[in-house]
């Protein structure tokens, strides 16, 4: 099993870029209309509530409740101040009604071969303390599990997050989609945990964005589609 996996990475290791991180605060590159639009919206957020405690991702990570075109159309329709700015009632309403939170695409499931403690888990470990700890760790594989709600599925055009098919780990708070980078360390540790259809599911999912678009991406999002990172290499593994 194990080989298969490095088999597959050394599939995947096709080139070598700058390596990015999953807490990289590059700027995201415009690609889609989608994300042309989130944008906007996000810059208006900027003005309307100012710099303290902007979270930038938060704006691009949102989804759309109506189309795109009806969408914009009411977004224009808003009011603006004299210097341009839509004032921060109306755009908070506007965000009520026409996008959705961040976390409505990726939607909790529990991992089909997750046991508390896995049989042959650290054989080596003895000590109760650290053995313990490691089961507690092994532990978050439950709340980091997520998969593609259905949704996304249905109307992907709504939404920034790509459709994968296959459950995935997040890295968790503000990360909530799969990052190329941290599938790595994330593969290694399911199988640490025994946890092989997991770990073959996300392997899977890095070849459906091959597929797509050629490399693997930064992140499952569509502003990611024209960043890649440094892929595994045979030194890391
Ligand atoms: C978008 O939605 C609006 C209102 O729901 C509808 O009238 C319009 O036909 C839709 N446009 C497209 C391109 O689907
Ligand atoms: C724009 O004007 C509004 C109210 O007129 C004000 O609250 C806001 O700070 C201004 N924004 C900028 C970027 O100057
Ligand atoms: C993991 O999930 C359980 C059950 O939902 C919760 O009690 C626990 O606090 C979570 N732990 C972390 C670190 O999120």
């Amino acid at each position: 099993m194990i080989f298969t996996l490095f088999m597959l990475f050394t599939v995947m290791n096709m080139t070598k870029a700058e390596t990015c991180r999953s807490t990289e605060n590059g700027p995201v590159i415009p690609t889609i209309p989608l994300v042309i639009f989130l944008e906007r919206v996000q810059e208006a957020a900027l003005q309307a509530y100012g710099r303290k405690g902007f979270d930038a991702k938060l704006f691009v990570d949102m989804s759309l409740r109506q189309n795109l075109s009806a969408t914009v159309e009411a977004f224009n329709k808003l009011p603006r101040t004299e210097n341009g700015s839509i004032p921060a009632n109306d755009l908070d309403v506007f965000i009520g009604n026409y996008l959705g939170g961040p976390d409505e695409d990726l939607v909790y499931v529990e991992p089909v071969d997750y046991v508390a403690e896995p049989e042959g888990f650290l054989p080596k470990v003895k000590n109760s303390e650290a053995r313990a700890w490691a089961l507690e760790v092994h532990s978050l594989w439950k709340n980091l599990s997520r998969k593609v709600s259905d949704n996304v599925l249905e109307n992907p055009e709504l939404y920034t997050l790509l459709p994968l098919k296959n459950p995935v780990i997040i890295p968790g708070s503000r990360f909530k989609e799969v990052y190329y980078w941290d599938s790595y360390w994330v593969i290694r540790g399911l199988l640490v945990s025994k946890m092989y259809e997991t770990a073959k599911g996300i392997v899977a999912n890095l070849i459906s964005l091959i597929d797509q678009f050629g490399y693997v991406l930064n992140g499952a999002r569509a502003y990611y589609t024209n960043r890649r990172c440094a892929s595994f290499s045979h030194p890391d593994l």
